[in-house]
């Protein structure tokens, strides 16, 4: 064989470069090239020492002929996994599930796969990072210990193709992509090139066999998928596991979906029997303060179809001469953003002092709807003053100061109304006409602007 060309991709989009740079030529982002990939051997087709051909060459021809049948889909029967996939696995779909090491990724896929096994499905679990044993013990610590489910122990990427071409399983669960390798490529097991090269095998395998396949994904500490999010681009759905590893609440998002709705969530309880569904999360990420304390101010954020309150926190404290801006959770640019505004439009200045936030849980709030808490909790700690008991806001704050509707405000407020909130701040396009019902015990401040809900606050005191 003739010698590998060694490339350089990015962790980051996947890009290549010929030789070492600091920037990536694609993407610009620092360091993130690493050396690793190697191109086959002239001649040979990518795919070609697999699969006799890509697929046969199809007929070209206009879409109203093409028939468009729908997805042969199979709920696992776990409510909360099933919403996320968009109603099951799908037939020949291939799933990425990614999350912090110690999550319940491997739970969460053993009790699903074990699942559709019961229901008559021919399935494989193949495993790399864990042997057959280990398995063995979390099915019986999940209460099954009669699960018929085939398990493989195996990391070389010929080897599971052959088992995946011969058994012709419905779902096969790889656990996980990074331990996979391939004889074909000489780069580490792990390395962008070889995660790459044995996920874009085992795609097209579900596309030519039928079979669906999950792969499991590790997350890196900057929360990528580790190395290639170039996977993201190849697989149908990716589900990302959210939460922190010490609280017992764990969120499964979707952030992409060719089969269903993006950034709907799952909500799962760790119990000592594995993951269980939570079917009514809206009030599992606030905490519990005896009485209000200052720099918290609970929003409703609007996760996929549910709405979810969550507490925000604030800490404003004097900093030193570059005072420090950290949240977690939620965008740190927006948050600097959102002190020019507080600043600018309602005369609160925090340019000496260090503004820590939070998003209560573990949760990652990305919707802009957050800034309206955020900015409250800011305020409310830098005054030492809580925010009433039963108190919710949320809303959008633009550049100007103006106070923007989030979208399906009633339906945040009709939640709010119905966990017993009693006060919210809330744009004025989302404020409700008439009286309704579903309203009712909580009193609404409509706002147009961000100096009109400090007022609003101040007035609460
Ligand atoms: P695991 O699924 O191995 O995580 P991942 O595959 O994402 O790395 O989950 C491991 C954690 O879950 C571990 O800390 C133990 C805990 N756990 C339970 O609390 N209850 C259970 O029934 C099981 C199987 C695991
Ligand atoms: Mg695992």
């Amino acid at each position: 064989m003739a010698k590998d060309k060694s490339i350089f991709t990015c962790t980051e989009c996947g890009g290549t470069s010929a030789r070492w740079m600091g920037k990536c030529p694609s993407c610009n982002a620092w360091n993130t090239l690493i050396e690793g990939s190697s191109e086959p051997a002239a001649g040979k087709n990518r795919f070609g020492s697999v699969h006799a051909s890509l697929a046969p060459t199809s007929e070209v021809l206009p879409l109203a002929q093409i028939e468009a049948a729908d997805f042969e889909r199979h709920p696992t029967g776990i409510d909360e996994l099933d919403r996320v996939l968009g109603g099951g696995m799908v037939e020949g779909g291939v799933v990425l599930i990614g999350g912090d090491p110690g999550i319940g990724k491997s739970t969460l896929l053993l009790q699903a796969v074990d699942a559709l096994q019961r229901s008559g499905m021919n399935t494989l679990y193949v495993t790399g990072e864990e042997s057959g044993a280990q398995v063995a013990m979390r099915s019986r610590r999940l209460g099954l210990p009669d699960s018929q489910v085939p398990v493989l122990p195996e990391i070389q990427l010929e080897k599971i193709l052959h088992t995946l071409q011969s058994r012709q399983p419905g779902i096969a669960i790889i656990d996980s992509i990074q331990t996979v390798y391939s004889d074909q490529l000489t780069s580490a097991p792990g390395s962008v090139a070889q995660v790459r090269e044995c996920a874009a095998h085992l795609t097209r395998t579900a596309k030519s066999t039928g079979t669906t396949i999950v792969l499991v994904g590790h997350v890196t500490k900057e929360g990528a998928l580790a190395g290639p999010r170039v996977l993201e681009h190849m697989v149908d759905t990716v589900l990302y596991f959210e939460g922190d590893t010490h609280s017992n609440f764990r969120l499964i998002r979707a952030i992409k979906n060719r089969f269903g709705a993006v950034n709907e969530i799952g909500v799962f309880a760790m119990t000592e029997k594995g993951l269980k569904g939570v079917s009514n999360p809206s009030a599992i990420f606030l905490s519990q303060h005896a009485e209000p304390v200052p720099g918290s101010c609970v929003m409703v954020t609007l996760e996929g179809t549910r709405p979810l309150l969550v507490e925000i926190q604030a800490l404003v404290d004097s900093g030193g001469p570059s005072p420090r801006r950290l949240s977690v959770g939620l965008d740190r640019d927006r948050l600097a953003m959102l002190l020019a505004v507080l600043h600018r439009h309602a005369g609160v200045a925090c340019m000496d002092q260090d503004v820590f936030v939070n998003a209560v849980g573990g949760v990652r709030i990305s919707e802009p709807a957050a800034d309206l808490a955020v900015m409250l909790a800011i305020t409310s700690s830098l005054r030492g003053k809580a925010l009433p008991k039963g108190f919710i806001a949320f809303g959008e704050v633009g550049l100007a100061g103006e106070v923007r509707p989030a979208p399906r405000g009633q339906d945040r407020l009709k939640e709010a109304a119905k966990l017993g909130f009693k006060v919210a701040v809330v744009p004025k396009a989302n404020a409700p006409k008439k009286n309704d019902k579903a309203f009712e015990g909580l009193k609404i401040y409509p706002v147009e602007r961000i100096e009109e809900a400090m007022q609003v606050v101040r007035g609460l005191d």
